[in-house]
């Protein structure tokens, strides 16, 4: 990461960067765990809401992952980057009609079904179109994970999924009907989740919900997604985990389970996003100016929420470094990393520590990977910024185009 300046310098900032070695890396683990805890009896769906692009989806499809799309747009994205659509689950908790023929269209090889009304919708679309699709219920298995209110997916009376009853009067009018192909269940409980016990109560729960249904109804899950939300060290403040350990413990969780409810163990699916991408990214801004309050230092750079709104959204917190500071004697000092909207709370860090800062340096902002260009916006009519893949070569490759001031208005009409 040597050479960030040098990028800097030739892209310009702001800049999201994506080490392509990181990305390989993390796929590496993923598919090394399951292969040997699963053997050939599970597969990774990356989770696209994370960062989603061609150039980086050709990555994930040529590491021969599944992949998880959650809208029109995230499907249309992994079309154009050729994925195989046999490997692409849709989801989503408000799909709309189109969507879901769009889905249907591309023969997509499962839907995740949130609500009942999708589930008549999808019902309807079946018969009309004569086509039977492979569908998973996701199921909110009542879970309260250990993680930030607004990534917590699994609780009581979440938005998401359906309650086990609802899915029961479901699952009687699939069987009787016969429209569809009812392949299992999915759940997810969240996101950033560093304590494995969740995932174990999360593969527990939804076993045990299998074997209620294959006793009263007979049929058999051949497949369980139990989602995906590991956590990712940011700063410190976190721990580092062990992909490898957490896949091991909640497989030894479902063999136990499946075991002691005679069940044979489904197909197994893990959907991760932020574990995959978040610390391929590096976001670089440029110093405009520091400001100094009665109390604060506030170092304001070119970018702002609309490159990254994860700590307006959850209070996030990133390593943060002034790259452009080579004095190693320089004093740290503590200020408010600042964006350039015309908002107080547009804010990167409320409190980080970083050498000198003055008008021009370029400042690093470490783990931007996930949950950063896929959440950004146009506040103010900024341009988004572009993003660069470093390829595992080492040779820089942009596979985003910064946006122009004609892309800002490319959708207005007069
Ligand atoms: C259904 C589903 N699967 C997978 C994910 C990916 O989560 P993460 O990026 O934390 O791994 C999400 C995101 O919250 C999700 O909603």
């Amino acid at each position: 990461m040597n050479n960030m300046i040098e990028l800097a310098r030739k892209f310009g900032t702001p800049l999201y960067l994506l080490f392509e070695e990181e990305i390989l890396k993390s796929c590496e683990k993923f598919k090394n765990s399951i292969e040997k805890n699963f053997g050939k009896n599970a597969m990774i769906l990356y989770a696209s809401k994370a960062l989603s692009c061609v150039g980086l989806l050709k990555i994930i499809k040529n590491q021969n992952l599944g992949l998880d799309v959650s809208s029109g747009g995230e499907l249309f994205t992994a079309i154009k980057a050729g994925f195989p659509m046999d490997r692409v689950t849709f989801h989503g908790n408000n799909k709309s009609e189109d969507e879901l023929k769009m889905a249907m269209e591309y023969s997509v090889s499962r839907i995740v079904v949130d609500n009942n009304e999708e589930f008549e919708n999808l019902l309807n679309l079946s018969k009309k179109y004569g086509r039977k699709i492979n569908i998973l219920f996701r199921i909110n298995p009542e879970v309260d994970a250990n993680t930030h209110k607004s990534v917590n997916t699994g609780k009581v009376d979440s938005k998401f999924g359906i309650t086990f009853d609802q899915a029961r009067k479901n699952i009687r009018k699939i069987l009787e009907q016969n429209l569809v192909i009812f392949k299992g269940f999915h759940s997810h409980i969240g996101s950033q989740i560093f304590d494995c016990k969740d995932f174990q109560k999360e593969a527990e729960t939804m076993v045990r919900f299998c074997s209620d249904i294959k006793n009263e109804f007979g049929f058999e899950s051949e497949e369980l997604n139990l989602g995906g939300g590991f956590g990712v060290k940011y700063t410190d403040e976190n721990p580092e985990i062990e992909i490898e350990d957490f896949i091991s413990s909640i497989c030894l969780v479902l063999k136990k389970e499946c075991g002691r409810n005679k069940m044979n163990m489904p197909f197994i699916y893990f959907e991760p996003g932020r574990s995959i991408v978040a610390k391929a990214g590096v976001t670089l801004y440029t110093v405009g100016c520091v400001k100094k309050t009665k109390n604060k230092t506030y170092v304001i750079v070119d970018g702002s929420m609309n490159d990254n709104p994860r700590f307006v959204l959850y209070g996030a917190k990133y390593k943060i470094e002034n790259i452009s500071e080579k004095n190693k004697s320089s004093n740290f000092k503590e200020v408010v990393l600042s964006g350039r909207c015309c908002e107080s709370g547009d804010i990167i860090s409320d409190g980080c520590f970083l050498k000198n800062p003055k008008r021009g340096d370029i400042i690093a902002v470490y783990c931007t990977g996930a949950y950063n260009f896929s959440m950004s916006s146009n506040y103010n009519k900024i341009p988004k910024p572009p993003i660069v893949l470093v390829t595992k070569n080492g040779e820089a490759k942009v596979i985003v185009r910064r946006q122009s001031y004609e892309d800002l208005i490319s959708c207005e009409i007069d």
